[in-house]
């Protein structure tokens, strides 16, 4: 007992230790926070969040809290969530419903705990409260004012929701702002991807052959980074304008029936499903490496490996396992295929974050003061601009002014 007392102070002070390294790196936050404190936009909202529970979305929590709403968060995957942080943020006024290492049951269980506060306001990310509001959870639609979504695959499902008429509030597509999925989605799943799998593997990127498939945001930033490793990069795409950059930005694309055969890394980047199947599992070397930076485990068919594996590996840590397979090649999959930068790492780094949260905290925001009809909406233009200049200032870059004839110049058509 007195042991466990001990175990939980010191996951306290290592989660408080996270926080303040975070607070200290996110001058974005640091700026809403004081306009927070003495304005107190979220007065009167309840705050349902799902977002993977690591230092820099507690912080975010933490602003929304010190802005006057109540909230509720949970994490957004069943490993994402990082218990020593879930315990400092429950010191700090947010009410906690995450651990790490959830199964399914125990996942979905606790997305509804959120909602249990019939929230006004939520915070979503690919969906995950979206779809219980809509099924499930249908009764507590009403009280909703808006939320926000944080990624890709979430704004897809909105956006498929809208189109069959069943969005019942407005909902703000943050991912789509250009200060996120430009530097959110490109550099810091880029970064952070290479970050998990290192520290997973600890195995050498540079003269390896990594195949990233999907050259999208993510893609393009993981496929940059892994060139910048040394490596050397085949994409696979299914969309002709992007696979036609890829080979501009100097890979190599090619299916990935053909790509699979010489890979140590294999990268998928899509959100799309089914991308490495049994098909190419058959056709992978020993000892390659498989990992996922899609939002949801659809992409590697992780369970094709564990019906056909004739022995299961323990890797050098928990978050990887290798799968041999009857031809004695080994498969070593990361983070049973679930977001990789998460589950095996700390996720984006903290100023990218910063960036991302504070177009989240500015999207809410709107959303307390103005109800809007149910629809789908890209944040605004205003919000966008203010992050990239709070941003400029924290890094203290300056940029030049259009003058009163550059302006004219640009907006009129008589060019002469
Ligand atoms: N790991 C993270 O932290 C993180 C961060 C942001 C987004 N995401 C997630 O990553 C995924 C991709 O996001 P994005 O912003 O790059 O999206 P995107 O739409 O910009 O890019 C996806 C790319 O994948 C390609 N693609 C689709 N299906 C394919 C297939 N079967 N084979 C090969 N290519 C295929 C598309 O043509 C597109 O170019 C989404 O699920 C998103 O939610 C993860």
């Amino acid at each position: 007992m007195e042991h466990a007392t001990e175990q939980r102070g010191d996951e306290r002070s290592s989660g408080r230790a996270k926080l303040e390294w975070v607070h200290d790196r996110m001058p974005l936050l640091a700026r809403l926070r004081d306009r927070y404190r003495a304005e107190k936009p979220f007065s009167g909202q309840r705050l349902s969040m799902s977002l993977h529970l690591e230092a820099k979305t507690a912080a975010l929590a933490e602003l929304l809290a010190d802005g006057g709403a109540v909230v509720s968060i949970t994490s957004s995957n069943p490993l994402s969530a990082q218990d020593d942080v879930a315990a400092a943020l429950s010191e700090r006024g947010v009410e906690v419903h995450a651990r790490r290492g959830l199964d399914d049951v125990e996942f979905d269980r606790l997305q509804h705990r959120v909602l249990d506060i019939e929230p006004t306001l939520i915070l979503d990310d690919g969906g995950e409260l979206l779809s219980r509001l809509v099924t499930s959870r249908k009764s507590l639609a009403g009280g909703v004012r808006g939320g926000a979504e944080e990624t890709t695959t979430g704004v897809t499902r909105i956006r498929a929701l809208a189109r069959d008429g069943r969005l019942p509030f407005a909902m703000i597509a943050v991912n789509d702002a250009a200060m996120k999925h430009l530097f959110d989605n490109r550099y810091g799943t880029g970064q952070s991807t290479w970050e998990g799998i290192m520290r997973a593997c600890n195995t050498t990127v540079a003269g390896a052959q990594v195949v990233v498939a999907g050259y999208g945001y993510c893609g393009r930033g993981v496929a940059e980074r892994a060139r910048g490793l040394g490596a050397q990069v085949i994409v696979t795409e299914v969309d002709a304008v992007r696979a036609n950059e890829a080979v501009m930005d100097g890979n190599r694309v090619m299916p990935m029936r053909d790509a699979v055969r010489t890979a140590d890394f294999v990268v998928t980047t899509t959100g799309c499903r089914d991308v490495v199947r049994a098909e190419h599992l058959r056709l992978m070397k020993d000892g390659v490496v498989l990992a996922n930076a899609g939002h949801f485990n659809v992409e590697v068919d992780v369970a094709w490996l564990e019906a056909q594996a004739v022995r299961r590996r323990p890797g050098r840590t928990p978050d990887v396992v290798g799968y041999t397979l009857a031809d004695g090649r080994t498969r070593w999959v990361v983070a049973e295929g679930r977001l990789v930068n998460l589950a095996a790492g700390d996720g984006h780094p903290v100023e990218i974050m910063d960036m991302t949260f504070a177009l989240q905290a500015l999207s809410l925001e709107g959303l307390a003061k103005a109800v809007r009809p149910p629809g789908l909406y890209p944040v605004d233009g205003d919000i966008d601009r203010w992050v990239a200049q709070a941003r400029l200032e924290a890094i203290g870059v300056a940029i030049d002014h259009l003058n009163r004839a550059q302006m004219r110049y640009l907006n009129s058509w008589d060019i002469a």
